[in-house]
């Protein structure tokens, strides 16, 4: 799919199969569906009048043939009350656009929803209407012997096109870079255990490396991790045939001598608990326990397609974690990167045991910020659902900077507490540390644990578990946290 930017449009006259514009509650015309109205000499005014689409959100309408119009359908889009209109309600309309749009001939489109948006808002909106576009046209056919060439969508070009006199194409080829970052994280997210391995990440990081000559990559293996001392990493690759490994992707957007924000990775391709076995129901699920891994593969990859002026350095902590009788065993303690010892007294909770060293080797960075993104708990899916990420952190002002690129890229993120009190949780009798505080609190002594290797430099943890995919009917990766961290990425070298 091709996407474009054009100021200054005109919806009667743009070259388009299919022209998309919207409408508010009661019939209202946006601007775009004002310029058809007179062009067409009321023919859309009258069919309105029909009733039969009033602008109700989530409702579409698609027009044949209206006279004087070049594109011979119009696609009416219902935004709802317009002094309601959100972010995400514009960025909703744009999905159910493409949904609607998807299982016809139309190959050329020209959308006007986004001409909609609030002038502040107009900037993200324009990013948002190509993530939307490209979300709904995801598909993850690798797997099928057999393409569905019916089901094919015929789309091929989507313009974003305005009335109004402003420029937006950076903002387009942005919201293009995020939405491929994003597929990116999807894909590998569906991806099989048995493909999607540590090795495969690595291969993968090469490759992207390949593709941007700003990004280079460093892999770590299992022998390279037990010379530096990494026991804790190790004690969860121990238990499978898939060697761990530990990948490090540099991309230089600017000078060396500014410090590079790090982002790390849990990159468990699969998580059956190891001795402390999952029980089998849904256990196929835990193939998405890389998301964080993929996400911060996609957000290196949309960084590198914005061209931006920073420094990023992307560490993935990929192992399997399977039981065999050479695994890790509770009670068993392990030194960490650190020196600090660990008692594992449950080995399912392994992606704290592979970030700690990940978040420790960091160090040597010198980093401005860091930031983990995993699939940790479970807990954080009673806490905060399937629409909201767990955010814990040891730097107020970090902390308020992510939640800030969550509301912007509407992938929201909430704080939850950390302190003294909760760290009590993780007493061990035998070594410095248990792995595990018990099941109160689940998400948050699972980031007191992680806080306890990332005492040197301002930290943020975002626990993914229930944003990164979803279950049920429409099982999947959702790409999340790839447009928060993005979008952080975005403010900070606006900044800079
Ligand atoms: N990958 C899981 C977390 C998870 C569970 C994500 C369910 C999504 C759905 C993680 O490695 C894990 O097993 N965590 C344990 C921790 C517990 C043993 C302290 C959990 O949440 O049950
Ligand atoms: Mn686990
Ligand atoms: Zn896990």
């Amino acid at each position: 799919m091709n996407y474009d930017f054009q100021a200054a449009a005109n919806a009667e006259s743009v070259k388009a199969d299919c022209v998309v514009v919207g409408v508010f509650k009661g019939g209202q015309l946006s601007a775009a569906a004002t310029q058809i109205n007179a062009a067409s000499q009321g023919a859309l005014q009258q069919h309105l009048d029909m009733g039969d689409f009033n602008g109700k959100k989530g409702r579409t309408s698609l027009l044949y043939h209206l006279p004087n119009i070049s594109a011979q359908r119009v696609l009416l889009v219902g935004l709802g009350e317009r002094d309601k209109l959100t972010e995400e309600g514009m960025m909703q309309a744009n999905t159910h656009a493409a949904n609607a749009l998807k299982n016809t001939k139309v190959k050329k489109v020209a959308s006007f929803l986004s001409d909609e948006a609030a002038s502040e808002h107009a900037r993200a909106a324009v990013r948002q209407a190509v993530m939307a576009v490209a979300g709904s046209l995801y598909r993850f056919e690798k797997y099928r012997s057999k393409q569905d060439h019916q089901d094919k969508p015929s789309l091929e070009s989507w313009l974003i096109a305005h009335t109004t006199s402003e420029d937006f194409s950076e903002e387009l080829t942005q919201g293009n870079a995020i939405a491929q970052g994003m597929q990116l994280a999807r894909d590998l997210g569906n991806m099989p255990g048995n493909a999607c391995t540590p090795s495969y990440l690595a291969e993968l990081a090469s490759e992207l490396a390949g593709e941007s000559t700003a990004i280079s990559v460093e892999v770590l293996n299992e022998s390279n991790m037990e010379d530096l001392g990494m026991g804790a990493f190790l004690s969860v690759c121990k238990g499978s045939h898939q060697e761990g490994k530990m990948i490090i992707l540099n991309y230089r957007g600017t000078d060396a001598a500014i410090a590079p924000i790090v982002l790390v990775g849990k990159g468990i391709t699969f998580d059956a608990g190891g001795i402390s076995l999952k029980p089998g129901l849904a256990m196929d699920e835990m193939k998405y326990d890389m998301s964080g891994a993929g996400s911060v593969l996609g957000t290196l990859k949309a960084c590198a397609l914005m061209n931006l002026p920073l420094n990023v350095i992307g560490v993935i902590a990929a192992a399997e974690n399977m039981p065999d009788a050479v695994a890790s065993k509770p009670g068993d303690i392990v030194t960490s990167l650190s020196g600090k010892t660990i008692e594992i007294l449950n080995t399912d909770a392994e992606g704290r045991l592979v970030l700690c060293d990940a978040l420790t080797y960091v160090e040597r960075f010198k980093p401005a910020a860091v930031i983990d993104i995993a699939t940790l708990t479970g807990a954080c899916i009673t806490a905060l659902g399937h629409h909201t990420s767990g955010l814990l952190s040891n730097n107020d002002e970090l902390a308020n900077s992510v939640l800030t690129a969550s509301q912007e890229a509407l992938d929201e993120a909430w704080r939850l507490p950390m302190n003294d009190k909760y760290q009590e949780q993780l007493k061990s009798n035998f070594a410095d540390m248990a792995n595990i505080g018990g099941p109160a609190g689940g998400t948050i002594t699972a980031a007191c644990f992680l806080s306890r290797f990332t005492e040197s430099y301002p930290w943020v943890h975002l626990d993914v578990a229930g944003t990164a995919w979803k279950s049920g009917a429409a099982k999947g990766s959702t790409g999340r946290p790839v447009p928060l961290l993005t979008q952080i990425l975005l403010n900070r070298s606006e900044r800079a």
